[in-house]
């Protein structure tokens, strides 16, 4: 057994925990994980304990005060929930056989530790140092991830959804380093690049997480993965942090028991991921980009400033952009603001400056627009080329002029087709909604850099007639 692995074949699980304050482990019967695997890891993980301890079945079983057929039984899987006092006694032999439990300050958690705390889950990247902002999202996820599992055994998933940069994955991590200590079990953390060119497969990331909790022995297949690894964490308290996930599918493997909480992080909704609740996530308010842009370059240097303004203004609050321009400032201590101020004054040339070692917000959009279609993408750049502020969905199938065989887009097909884009846009953190009209449309926004590298892409991919015959077609 790979040290620093909580013994998983200890049967009832907590119940071998002495910690009255936790709940037993759900009955098998009635689970949806196999039991068949769960067996099959308390198995494996008892024979590789075992050999660690360089003793025989007999040797363990003198030890423990049980009989040889016991500790068989367990090993080949015929003995499927051991008795508690059973697991004690195991664990404790094998603990005084040289599996010690790593418990430093001779606490009294005692056998049931993982061995050795170097290797045990605790996956978390760095705190953020100067995050800021964002109380309300902080208060309401912590909130629900302090909350007692739910007694249906249904899993705990949050989901974060926003555009590239908004900061995702800045609130994901903090607040788990804010909650770490209710999950007494550790914290496993991937990056899925959802949004990459190469997703991680979700059968992969299962044997990277079952390797980090001890498992040494991998099925082969998705399924037998996920369900080991619902066994491996059947009635544990480990914090998952899914960050960047492409879709449901990828996550749905990746989802344990209700012990268990998940915090996804992705640039579009989980709309189908069972019992999520999800936080969309909007840029930073005018006074924690402000903050924010004091606590990397200096509070001295933008504090009562207006060029500080205009620097938080032409970031349009997004923290990928502020942190690049805050970075940038810190780098060149003789600048004034309005030095930088002025270069991400004119639109043009604004996603050129927004680029600070390898952070780049050009970069960070253009995973977006790449994960969407081709009538998506024309939908996007088009609607970046209006200069309103907000605009009503109809103005889409103008812009988008009438499909084959019809003369006029605002027919119900062209009506509807622009709907279901607006509607895939705005899943995909592309598109807000600002509001309501008077006579109860919904009106839509797009982020000022984001409409600036939609831009981009319409002169870069659309002539110059096309643009202007769209846009006229909106004023006729
Ligand atoms: N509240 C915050 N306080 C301080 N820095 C932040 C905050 N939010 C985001 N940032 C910084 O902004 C940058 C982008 O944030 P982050 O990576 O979390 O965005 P994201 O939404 O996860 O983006 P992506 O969709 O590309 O994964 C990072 O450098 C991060 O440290
Ligand atoms: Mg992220």
């Amino acid at each position: 057994m790979k040290p620093g692995l909580r013994p998983c074949w200890d049967g009832d699980g907590p119940g071998t925990r002495h910690d009255p304050g936790r709940k037993p482990a759900r009955s098998v019967a009635g689970e949806d994980m196999p039991e068949a695997a769960r067996a099959t890891t308390r198995a494996a993980l008892l024979r590789a304990r075992r050999a660690r301890a360089l003793l025989s079945q007999e040797e363990l079983a003198e030890r423990a005060g049980l009989s040889v057929r016991t500790v068989r039984n367990i090993e080949a899987q015929r003995l499927v929930r051991p008795h508690p006092d059973t697991v004690r006694r195991i664990s404790a032999a094998l603990t005084a056989a040289g599996a010690p439990p790593a418990d430093p300050d001779g606490g009294h958690r005692g056998e049931d530790r993982p061995e050795d705390p170097k290797s045990a889950a605790h996956q978390l990247p760095s705190a953020i140092a100067d995050f800021t902002g964002r109380d309300a999202e902080v208060r309401q996820l912590c909130g629900l991830l302090e909350r007692e599992p739910a007694a249906t055994g249904a899993a705990r998933v949050l989901s974060v959804a926003g555009l590239g940069g908004v900061g995702k994955t800045a609130l994901a991590v903090h607040v788990a380093h804010l909650v770490r200590d209710h999950f007494e079990d550790g914290q496993l953390y991937v990056d899925l690049h959802g949004c990459g060119p190469a997703p991680r497969r979700p059968d992969e990331v299962l044997a990277q997480f079952l390797l980090a909790l001890g498992v040494t022995a991998i099925p082969d297949g998705l399924e037998e993965r996920a369900a080991l690894y619902r066994s491996v964490l059947d009635g544990r308290q480990m914090l998952v942090l899914l960050d960047n996930a492409a879709d449901e599918a990828q996550v749905r493997p990746l989802v344990a028991g209700a012990g268990c909480a998940h915090l996804v992080t992705s640039r579009i909704r989980l709309l189908g991921l069972e019992g999520a609740r999800t936080t969309v996530l909007d840029v930073l308010g005018a006074a924690d980009s402000a903050a924010l842009l004091g606590r990397i370059a200096g509070t001295d240097r933008v504090a009562h400033q207006p060029a500080a303004e205009r620097i938080g203004t032409a970031c349009g609050g997004l923290p990928l952009a502020i942190r690049i321009a805050a970075a940038r400032l810190a780098a060149r201590p003789h600048w004034g603001p309005a030095t930088l101020a002025d270069l991400l004054d004119d639109e043009r040339e604004r996603l050129d400056e927004l680029k600070a070692g390898d952070l780049e917000v050009r970069a960070s959009f253009e995973l977006s627009y790449r994960m969407l279609d081709e009538a998506q993408r024309r939908a996007f750049r088009t609607l970046a080329l209006l200069e309103a502020p907000d605009f009503p969905g109809w103005v889409l199938a103008a812009l988008l002029g009438p499909g084959d065989g019809e003369d006029d887009p605002a027919t119900d097909r062209g009506l509807r087709r622009a709907n279901v884009l607006t509607e895939q846009l705005v899943d995909a953190q592309l598109l807000q909604i600002s509001g309501l009209d008077r006579i109860g449309q919904t009106r839509y926004r797009i982020h000022d850099l984001l409409r600036v590298y939609g831009r981009e892409r319409a002169l870069a991919e659309d002539a110059a007639g096309d643009r202007r015959a769209a846009l006229l077609r909106v004023l006729s």
